[in-house]
């Protein structure tokens, strides 16, 4: 049996004092295990992107404690937690978040830049990480010549040209059509079948069917952490709907 990749024990994310105190996740103990495709859901305000935070290592618990693949996240400086973001984890956020200035190949080549990966390995490998997510006739465009579904899937290849253990997405379709979604969905689970740890939050039941294991959250705790897709229809009642 592996380790756990992302391991939450009575976890706790408390923002503000007094009056104005937020819990923004109580006491909440996740287990998340290497090559699963997990979905986050829950209603606004229940958490998830707090969480997605932790799991990221953008963030410190205020209580309890969070082990990233076998690393006490608490225990670490900034430095480090830096180098765990840019060597393990992969970013894909709704926004897609790319750099207006430069082409889709430097945009995907910007990780390896901070990770000190040579230029011509670095050329290579963006190629390659922008091949993989059908974008091999688009490297040298830039942002506002590309379309919302093109442009996250820079995104993604850009996530992965690190080769990351995990990839971590927070509505990473909710800025897409229907269509564009389903060509997420199966650049999605192509990186599964080769190994990846996929971690999304969506509001999408659609999007959640596509993964393994449904988690959800409701004011700040985990109602639910191994909700099966093919039920998901029975427990999104009304009162939960996002
Ligand atoms: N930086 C912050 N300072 C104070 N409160 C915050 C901060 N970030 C989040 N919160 C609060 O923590 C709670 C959880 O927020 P979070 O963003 O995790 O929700 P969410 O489930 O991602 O919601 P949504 O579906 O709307 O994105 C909310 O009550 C929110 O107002
Ligand atoms: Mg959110």
């Amino acid at each position: 049996m592996p380790n756990p990749l992302i391991e939450f024990r009575q976890l706790q994310k408390v923002y503000g004092s007094g009056n104005t105190e937020v819990r923004a996740l109580w006491n909440v103990d996740l287990t998340i295990w290497p090559g699963e495709y997990c979905a986050i859901m829950g209603p606004s305000g229940s958490g998830k992107s707090t969480a997605m935070n932790m799991i990221g290592c953008l963030d410190r618990p205020t209580g309890g404690d969070y082990y990233f693949d076998n690393q006490n996240v608490a225990s670490l400086d900034d430095a480090a937690l830096a180098h765990i973001r840019n060597q393990k984890i992969g970013f894909v956020f709704q926004q897609f978040h790319l750099l207006p200035q430069l082409t889709a190949r430097e945009n995907v080549e910007l990780p390896m830049v901070y990770a000190g990966v040579s230029r011509v390995e670095r050329h290579q490998r963006a190629i390659a990480a922008l091949q993989q997510v059908g974008l091999g006739d688009r490297l040298n465009n830039r942002p506002n010549q590309l379309s919302g579904g093109q442009q996250q899937r820079v995104a993604i290849a850009r996530a992965i040209v690190n080769r990351p253990l995990l990839l971590l997405a927070d509505e990473p379709t909710g800025a897409l059509d229907t269509h564009t979604t389903e060509d997420v969905l199966t650049i999605f689970a192509e990186l599964h079948r080769r190994g990846i740890t996929i971690v999304l939050v969506t509001h999408e039941p659609d999007v959640a069917r596509a993964s393994q294991r449904i988690i959800w959250f409701k004011d700040g705790e985990v109602l639910n952490d191994h909700l099966c897709p093919a039920d998901l229809g029975s427990f999104v009642t009304p009162s939960l709907r996002p």
